[in-house]
């Protein structure tokens, strides 16, 4: 594993916290947005998920700043469709990116001797596992 910066690292927590910015307008939009018989399980699901992303760009931007950054303010692109299977494909697709990229995030934290960052990774990576479990069970049952 190459070692990066801190500014590398500044920059690469303003990318996770845009997507979890993506994440808590993406799932507030499906809860909102879809239809069907399966609408209320669906609808519970995806905003059962909303806090949870809500803390962990908590998490990121309360890090860039104490690491003398400017935190995000723009979320990466949400992908909308009207389709629920779309939107749970979406959003598995999403969560197993995350849980790839904190794994890396928290060995990059440590790198740079953010000790405490990489153990908030820890945690950060079992909420998204989690939610891609989930997401990954709803898809099996779908078929
Ligand atoms: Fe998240
Ligand atoms: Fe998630």
């Amino acid at each position: 594993m190459a070692d990066i910066s801190r500014d590398q690292l500044i920059a690469l927590l303003n990318e996770d916290l845009a997507r979890e910015y993506q994440a808590v307008i993406q799932y507030r939009t499906y809860a909102s947005a879809v239809p069907g018989k399966y609408r209320q399980e669906l609808r519970e699901f995806f905003t059962a998920e909303i806090a949870d992303e809500l803390g962990h760009a908590q998490i990121l931007a309360d890090k860039i700043v104490a690491m003398g950054g400017k935190p995000e303010t723009v979320p990466a692109k949400v992908k909308y469709t009207e389709d629920p299977r779309e939107m749970l494909q979406n959003a598995l697709k999403d969560e197993e990116e995350t849980v790839d990229r904190y794994v890396a995030r928290r060995d990059q934290a440590e790198s740079c001797g953010e000790y405490g960052l990489a153990v908030d990774f820890d945690d950060l990576i079992a909420d998204e596992t989690r939610h891609r479990d989930e997401l990954r069970m709803m898809l099996k049952r779908w078929d």
